[in-house]
């Protein structure tokens, strides 16, 4: 099989749950998607991250560019291969990490040109080269070239911007051209307006696109202004291909999306959080670094089956944390991945059996009883 498509199983309000078909295997919606953004979920083999019940990472065009590049990951047969990971990967295009993370930007409308955080050489990305990076990678869903303007801005700047990315959209659709087996995702950008989130909606959809994600949140309005424009912005979106939203979030916001609409999301938060000695739990946040856990025999949640709280006390996991062990970054990783992949079936069981609004109503309870 060479196609791809998108399923629609169920709808309980504007939940959905799906199933993404693709020759690297099925991602189940709503999909978390682990970061892997340098050719690794920092402190998992690839194995483990499956073993959480991911069936999609996300990898990063800008930083796989500059280090190995994507020319020596081509020569080397293909991110897939090179990570050791088999299934689907989803590539961000760069536009985004350029403005958070590079050096000397200099925006243009054919692109961007800045310098390595990493050791200062200079570079370039424009719709093409995002397009030509994420095809030597692998990658099986491709992101367009996008521009994510810093919020809170001015109207004008954020309508300049999004209609920039439009056209931006399509040079990466005539670049990305026919490719069996792999997606194109357009991005939606317009900042909380929702006059600018439909013209971005019409602008992508006459392009046309396997799948449609809503871009420029998260990015500091907080989530009751993330909320407020998901109210909308998903419904702009075409009903019978995936909506992604980019970059979230905190479990309360991976809920609130997927109640909303959204079908896909990715976060660095698990994996990293895990390395500065935060858990997510049913019952909220638990930080393993403060000293009640010191004697604490028990384990971070004994209703988990994931290896750390299987096998180790939160003794342990405070101890290996205060002792800058790596096995503490490892264990509270694997933990949290199996969190956010178990939050993510919950609310496919509970999509497919109409009841979301109960899922959701558990989900608060628990976290308002706190940590045990
Ligand atoms: N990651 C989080 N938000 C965005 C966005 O608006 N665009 C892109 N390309 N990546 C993102
Ligand atoms: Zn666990």
């Amino acid at each position: 099989m060479v196609e791809t498509s998108f399923e629609l199983k169920a709808r309980d309000g504007r939940a959905r749950t799906g199933v993404i078909n693709t020759p690297r295997g099925e991602i189940r919606t709503p999909a978390f998607m682990p970061v892997g953004t340098a050719a690794t979920v920092k402190g998992m083999l690839p194995g483990s991250v499956r073993d959480t019940g991911a069936d999609i990472l996300l990898g990063n065009t800008y930083h796989l560019m500059l280090r190995p590049s994507a020319e020596r990951i081509a020569r080397l047969g293909g991110l897939h291969r090179f990570m050791n990971w088999d299934r689907p990967i989803l590539t961000d295009s760069g536009g985004f990490q350029v403005m958070s993370l590079a050096e000397l930007r200099k925006l243009t409308e054919e692109g961007v040109t800045f310098r390595s955080h990493i050791d200062g050489s200079k570079h370039m990305l424009s719709p093409e080269r995002s397009m030509e990076i994420q095809r030597l990678l692998g990658s099986d869903i491709v992101m367009c070239f996008d521009e994510c303007p810093a919020l809170p801005a001015d109207k004008a700047r954020i309508a300049d911007s999004m209609r920039l990315s439009m056209r931006w959209a399509q040079r990466s659709r005539d670049a990305f051209g026919d490719r069996p087996g792999h997606m194109l995702f357009g991005i939606q950008q317009g900042g909380l307006e929702e006059d600018l989130r439909a013209e971005s909606a019409e602008a992508l959809q006459s392009i046309g696109f396997d799948g449609y994600a809503v871009g420029g949140l998260a990015v500091g309005e907080g989530q009751e202004a993330m909320f407020g424009c998901l109210d909308f912005a998903p419904e702009q979106l075409p009903h019978d291909k995936p909506r992604y939203l980019m970059g979230v979030g905190k479990p309360d916001d991976i809920v609130g999306a997927v109640k909303r609409g959204i079908d896909m999301m990715d976060c660095v938060l698990p994996s990293r959080s895990g390395r500065t000695g935060q858990a997510w739990t049913r019952r909220g946040q638990v930080n393993i670094k403060n000293a009640r856990h010191a004697d604490d025999p028990r384990p971070l949640d004994e209703h988990c089956t994931c290896p750390a709280c299987r096998s180790y006390s939160r003794a342990y996991l405070h101890h290996v944390f205060r002792s800058g062990e790596m096995i503490s970054g490892m264990l509270l990783t694997w933990h949290n991945l199996h969190y956010y992949q178990e939050l993510m079936q919950g609310m496919r069981d509970a999509i497919a059996r109409q009841s979301f609004a109960q899922f959701e109503a558990d989900f608060h309870a628990q976290r308002q009883q706190g940590d045990i």
